[in-house]
């Protein structure tokens, strides 16, 4: 591969069609060599920069000339609030961290992150373990599951209310409205705003009660919404409105991905026995360190995000030579950059203990992700009690039966169908 594209002996190929749903990585293949900055038109009528190149993505992702705040987008009328952002249809949702730019995003970043710690997630690893062997007890007999609705939907669902203290009573609701949010994904949205609504009018209420309730001291296993009350930086606080926007985002964030870090990881574990072996017989022998490797080689291989969330150009701009103008809609294809022979040695194939694995999935630059500590809990300990309680998991479907979901934004499967010996 050289510098500049070399010239295309095919047409682009199509995108966002149900072929390319099921397996992306040709046309980004096609795309980094040939066209690796990208002007494409998306399902919903925006046009926008596709950035395929691991060198361009990660500049483009830490590029402070690139803004996440939808009101740099330059859109014409017809298109209109169909970039999907939330914040673009609910101006309350604003303040959240993936459509702001510094300082604002700076100032909330610092307040999250003293409550979000990496420690605050440590000490939920016993509960996560927890409700992952729960799951899986709720199937284990029947010899068969979809391992997307009967497990990687409800644990992170479950384990994010449980980091931010929604009461157990309550989670179930929790679990109902996320269902609502990624079924009706790109279909109807009056189901959607109804679930989001509810989401965040419960939230909103959660911190109200836990403000008045609030003890003086923090106490050992404090939850994090009483943290993201009591964070302070020189004195100023998250309002209540802002803890609820915050409460939100780590939700929204933090749900679907991991349904699909789960899933799509799972997959690839069945569709590639040898290093599902090896995994396994590391399990047995209590290592971890295979474990770890692979879940960020999973990651990299075929992960939850397929394209970063949206950027806008505040000016103009080159990204990979391409010159971009100011308003210009810039997605990262993450998937695309992780694939790419130039970063990576033997880019499609799957190797859990690969090293200098230096992968975008997480993102990059002051965006990056926020929720990384809570995700390599919930994807290393969902994987490795699999395989442990149910070590003889198979696919109950050929690969070519499995439907994908066509979003922009995330990869991930509608359905899983497994077997496995009943235990
Ligand atoms: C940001 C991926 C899980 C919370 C991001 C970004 C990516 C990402 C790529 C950057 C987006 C951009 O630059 O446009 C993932 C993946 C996950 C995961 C692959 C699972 C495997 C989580 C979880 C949480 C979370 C569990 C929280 C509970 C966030 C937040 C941001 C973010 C709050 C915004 C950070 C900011 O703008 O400063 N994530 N995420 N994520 N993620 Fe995650």
């Amino acid at each position: 591969m050289t510098d500049h594209p070399a010239p295309a002996p095919t047409p682009a190929p199509d995108l966002f069609t149900w072929e390319f749903a099921a397996d992306p990585y040709p046309a980004y293949a096609w795309l980094r060599e040939h066209a690796p900055v990208h002007r494409t038109t998306l399902p919903s009528g925006v046009e926008a920069w596709l950035v395929t190149r691991y060198a361009d993505a990660k500049q483009a992702l830490a590029d402070q000339r690139l803004s996440k705040n939808p009101a740099h987008h330059d859109e014409p009328a017809h298109a209109k609030g169909k970039t999907g952002i939330p914040g673009e249809r609910k101006a309350e949702l604003m303040t959240h961290l993936l459509n702001i730019d510094p300082p604002d995003h700076t100032r909330l970043r610092r307040l999250v992150s003293k409550a979000f710690t990496p420690r605050r997630v440590a000490e939920s690893a016993p509960r996560v373990r927890e409700l992952t062997g729960q799951l899986i007890d709720q199937f284990a007999a029947k010899g068969s599951a979809d391992l997307i609705h009967e497990f990687a939907f409800p644990l992170p669902i479950y384990a994010i209310c449980e980091l931010l203290g929604v009461p157990r009573e309550d989670q179930d609701d929790f679990r109902d409205w996320a269902g609502m949010m990624i079924r009706h994904q790109g279909g109807p949205r009056g189901g959607v705003a109804r679930s989001v609504k509810k989401m965040r009018g419960y939230l909103a209420d959660l911190i109200h009660r836990k403000r008045e309730a609030l003890p003086a001291e923090p106490a050992p296993g404090e939850d994090l919404i009483s943290g993201l009350i009591r964070a302070s930086d020189h004195g100023e606080h998250l309002t209540e409105n802002e803890a609820a926007a915050m409460a939100f985002i780590l939700l929204f964030a933090g749900f679907e991905t991991t349904v699909n870090l789960i899933g799509n990881g799972t997959y690839a574990l069945l569709t590639h026995p040898d290093q599902r072996t090896r995994l396994q017989d590391s399990l047995a022998a209590g290592e971890t360190g295979l474990l770890e490797t692979g879940v960020e080689e999973l990651l990299r291989y075929d992960g939850p995000v397929e394209l970063a969330t949206w950027r806008f150009a505040t000016q103009r701009l080159a990204i990979g030579g391409q010159d971009i103008a100011p308003g210009d809609p810039v997605l990262v294809v993450l998937a695309a950059a992780d694939r790419d022979p130039e970063r990576f040695a033997d880019p499609d194939a799957l190797d859990l203990s690969r090293r200098d694995n230096q992968h975008l999935g997480y993102g990059h630059g002051i965006h990056y992700c926020l929720g990384a500590p809570l995700a390599r809990l919930e994807g290393q300990t969902a994987l490795a009690t699999l395989l442990t309680r149910l070590p003889d998991l198979r696919l109950a479907v050929e690969p070519d039966d499995l439907r994908w979901r066509g979003g922009l934004i995330m990869r991930g499967l509608r359905t899983l169908p497994v077997e496995f010996t009943p235990s």
